[in-house]
């Protein structure tokens, strides 16, 4: 039985919010800071416990932030350092907690660091990136590829060098090898806590240390035409190297030069990997981003047996936590369906660990199809026709019926949904039935079932595409049964009582023998 833990990231539900889609409070089309505060109201009746903001820093919005030239700054696109103080305080008063995303791999190419380092080679800062001459026939030094498309290697013809870029060729890679790169980030890190954050969510943090002998990574034998062209090569030698553990053991330490903070990183790497973020005698990240559910076949076998290798691979006594959306990746509502992704959100409020929600996913925000000349991102840009656009999961959030959703008074930066009428947080809210209102009692049964938060996880043996499990703690059992197909489904359970069904219309029913499951139906049942 795991020990009970008072430590918020562990019982909260964190909440991602993409601040250029949150809520304008200026009419130019784009969330600021100004418009989250007037919707904490809103995160406080949901019930999430803490809000990571996407980028809000000053930035040539290149990669929409997660380009930064002045790490301590706001964006005026958002608003002031005021407004940011503003934001901190007013979630506190609400019992929120705020997480920053922390983007230390790379800079903007305009961040006064990058054009100091650029300028010349013995430039005290031209260390501060990672700079190599041409081979010997000119080309670049590695065939490590951008995962934005092409070579990472760009040619400065001022200096006669190459930078590495693992984005971008406007997001230049820091060189963490340098101490003096590694301190300057940590006081930032400082800078933002002695500010009242509660933590941070490190952006690409497996691609931190580069080889140092510069070898050229492997082919994918794997690759099919259609993935994203860097996964031609498998990065061996550009990610995930052995330092980097050290480098994070490092950024723990500053993190926990204060009181109860959180770190957490974004890692896209296999199990037996990710779970090597957590550091040796856990010094690592308290939460290395769990991803596994947002490509995994929505199925309850390949289901099961991905939580079945999580559970297995985790350190003892490290902290799991899931995720089901993000800016990056395909809405859940699109990926699995509306159905399912109810479904959807009673695994992740009910699965070991902690969730991480994206928002609109508690209103059912579907991927926004993006016409050509209303493309944003950088990736969709530089690799068009495939489907890798993020824009589709970035759209404004739908906030009522009125006109851009209650979202701007003025042109919305990206197209809305045009089934925003009647999929908004508004009228949802209204509805007993509705998926936020699930959310909400979701949100609401975790905070006061402490089997959810603190019990173990143990897999049910269910015929047909139903995945069930039970989450025990101190004498308390509760059975989760998710039917993940169309049909009909039955398991047994013993004699038990239904606390929650997805439809929100089983409350209070008694269960003896047989659980019946219509399609698409997720049941959580309390077992006497
Ligand atoms: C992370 C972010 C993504 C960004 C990339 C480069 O994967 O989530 O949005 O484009 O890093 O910073």
């Amino acid at each position: 039985m795991a020990t009970a833990a008072t430590v918020w990231w562990q019982a909260g539900t964190i909440y991602q919010i993409y601040p250029r889609s949150f809520q304008d409070s200026n009419g130019d089309g784009i969330g600021d800071l100004a418009g989250i505060v007037g919707r904490l109201p809103y995160l406080r009746r949901l019930g999430i416990d803490a809000i990571w903001l996407s980028p809000i820093f000053p930035s040539p919005m290149a990669d929409f932030g997660y380009d930064i030239s002045d790490y301590i700054g706001v964006d005026p696109i958002f608003g002031t350092s005021a407004d940011f103080d503003a934001l901190v305080a007013a979630a506190h008063g609400h019992g929120l907690k705020i997480i920053l995303d922390l983007v230390p791999n790379h800079t903007s190419d305009q961040h006064p660091w990058f054009v100091e380092s650029r300028s010349s080679r013995d430039n005290p800062k031209r260390d501060w990136y990672i700079w190599h001459d041409p081979k010997p026939d000119g080309s670049a030094p590695t065939n490590w590829m951008s995962e934005f498309g092409g070579s990472s290697w760009q040619y400065d013809e001022a200096t006669g060098q190459y930078y590495y870029h693992a984005f971008l060729d406007k997001q230049p890679d820091l060189n963490w090898r340098n101490p003096a790169v590694r301190n300057a980030i940590y006081e930032v890190m400082r800078f933002w806590m002695r500010r009242g954050v509660d933590g941070f969510r490190v952006d690409v943090i497996w691609h931190l240390i580069k080889d140092e002998e510069f070898r050229d990574n492997p082919t994918n034998p794997n690759f099919t035409a259609g993935r994203p062209p860097h996964e031609a090569f498998l990065p061996l030698y550009s990610t995930d190297r052995p330092e980097t553990l050290d480098v994070v053991a490092e950024m723990r330490r500053v993190v926990d030069e204060f009181d109860d903070r959180v770190l957490i990183g974004e890692i896209y790497l296999p199990f037996d990997r990710l779970v090597a973020y957590y550091g040796s005698d856990l010094s690592g990240a308290h939460l290395p981003f769990n991803f596994a559910l947002l490509s995994a076949p929505w199925n309850a076998f390949a289901i099961g047996e991905l939580i079945a290798r999580y559970e297995a691979a985790l350190p003892l006594g490290a902290w799991p936590n899931w995720v089901l959306g993000n800016h990056d990746r395909p809405r859940v509502a699109s990926r699995v369906g509306m159905a399912q992704a109810r479904v959807a959100a009673m695994l992740l409020l009910t699965l070991r660990g902690t969730p991480t929600l994206y928002y609109g996913d508690e209103i059912g925000m579907k991927q926004v199809p993006i016409a050509p000349d209303q493309v944003q991102d950088p990736f969709e840009k530089n690799v068009p026709g495939i489907g890798l656009g993020r824009d589709g999961c970035r759209t404004p959030m739908q906030w009522g019926a009125t006109e851009h959703a209650g979202f701007t008074t003025g042109e919305p930066w990206l197209p809305l949904d045009t089934d925003y009428h009647h999929q908004n947080a508004a009228a949802l809210a209204a509805d007993p039935h509705s998926i936020l209102s699930l959310y909400v009692k979701l949100i609401e049964l975790r905070k006061h079932m402490p089997e959810l938060v603190f019990g173990g996880y143990e897999p049910v043996d269910a015929a047909g595409d139903v995945l069930a499990y039970r989450r025990v703690y101190d004498g308390q059992t509760v059975l989760i049964a998710l039917n993940l197909s169309g049909g009909p489904a039955s398991l047994h359970v013993g004699a038990g009582e239904i606390l929650l069904a997805t439809g929100l219309d089983r409350h209070g029913e008694n269960v003896s023998g047989a659980l019946e499951l219509a399609g698409n139906e997720g049941v959580m049942v309390r077992l006497r």
